[in-house]
């Protein structure tokens, strides 16, 4: 990688925040009972409860694949369906985790605009999804990413609604939060507003996207399903005995809400950067920029001078990029990013 170059890649790509290391520091003194038996991972469920205001389970967990996984291989038969969008990230990233942590669980894709899934075209899939036969998976659970795989937001109203016909069918659902805190800072809601109170049973809470380093979390709200969980879990290997490192952090991210801070942070970045390029010519915004991410189409040759400029980034396509922003994104990267776009666009021959 060149030195100068400015990473837009991912916010996996980006520094821990300062906090959630001295978190870990202070938490580095005495013993503690392992496996989640100790205090911090007590007061944890408490200190979350507080901050969703409803009673909870967490389960901190070492990424967001374990989390969506297991949240989903609890809710779930293994001869389960659960409907997602083709493009969540369960269904394209993940290896099929959710099969094989849920012992066979089938994926089913549900249109939607930008990643989402629609509330009309959930009904249809499980209207026709051959409920009671014995030749058909049985529907299990929705998953909805929250931002979109594509850096789109669920509204309230829009979760409340696919949340109202799972529920009609006995379905659980699951919210894939790996980008929570940024949706939180673009609905300008509570936690429990995007949540529960919006009919979500299961979330997958990131924290390593937004500052974290090394956790993420399950957060049950439907307790029915919570008692199968430490049991997945634990076969799964995914119990550090550590636990108090990865719940010092979790404590801390909520703490004087760092978590919205640094979610604003990369959700400003990524809004500096669309109020700049939206509009050139050549260029198209393929998905809403409401969270940190921008997926730009541009000409290949504007895409290959960025590469040859030193900026990282994934592409989606041939012509289309994903730039992320991080908690960490500075200004300066933003302002380098938009004048090399711009300067590109005008020398491509096909704009
Ligand atoms: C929407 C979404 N969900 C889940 C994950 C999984 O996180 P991890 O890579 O920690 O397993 C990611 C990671 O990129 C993601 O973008």
């Amino acid at each position: 990688m060149r030195p100068d170059a400015i990473d837009f890649r991912s916010d996996n790509s980006g520094c821990a925040a300062p906090e959630l290391i001295e978190a870990i520091n202070t938490a580095n003194s005495g013993t503690a009972l392992g496996y989640g038996g100790d205090a911090l991972t007590l007061a944890l469920q408490d200190r979350l409860a507080e901050v969703f205001e409803t009673p909870l389970r967490v389960f901190p967990v070492p990424t967001g694949t374990a989390a969506n996984a297991v949240a989903l291989a609890a809710s779930c038969t293994p001869f389960g369906a659960v409907y997602c969008s083709a493009l969540a990230h369960i269904n394209t990233s993940e290896c099929n985790a959710t099969s094989f942590f849920g012992g066979g669980t089938k994926l089913v894709a549900v249109d939607g605009p930008h990643g989402k899934v629609d509330a009309k075209a959930l009904q249809d899939a499980i209207l026709s999804a051959g409920v009671g036969q014995s030749h058909k998976n049985q529907p299990c659970a929705v998953n909805l990413v929250q931002a979109t795989d594509m850096g789109a937001i669920y509204q309230t109203d829009e979760l409340a609604a696919v949340s109202a016909v799972a529920h009609a069918h006995g379905l659980k659902v699951h919210m894939d939060g790996a980008r929570f805190a940024n949706a939180l800072v673009a609905l300008g809601c509570t936690p429990a507003q995007a949540s529960w109170r919006a009919g979500v049973d299961l979330l997958s809470l990131g924290v390593t996207k937004n500052g974290g380093l090394l956790t993420d979390a399950i957060v049950v709200f439907a307790p029915d399903t919570a008692a199968n969980i430490e049991f997945h879990l634990r076969r799964a290997g995914l119990v550090w005995s550590k636990m108090r490192f990865a719940s010092a952090q979790i404590m801390a991210y909520v703490e004087d809400d760092l978590w919205l801070r640094l979610a604003r942070q990369a959700n400003s970045a990524a809004a500096r950067i669309s109020a700049q390029i939206d509009g050139l010519r050549g260029l198209r915004l393929v998905a809403p920029v409401q969270a940190n991410e921008l997926f730009v189409e541009m000409p290949e040759s504007a895409l290959a001078g960025l590469d040859k400029a030193g900026f990282l980034f994934h592409r989606r396509g041939p012509t289309v990029a994903r730039f992320v922003c991080r908690w960490d994104t500075t200004k300066a990267e933003c302002a380098a990013l938009c004048a090399a776009i711009d300067r590109l666009l005008r020398d491509s021959p096909s704009t």
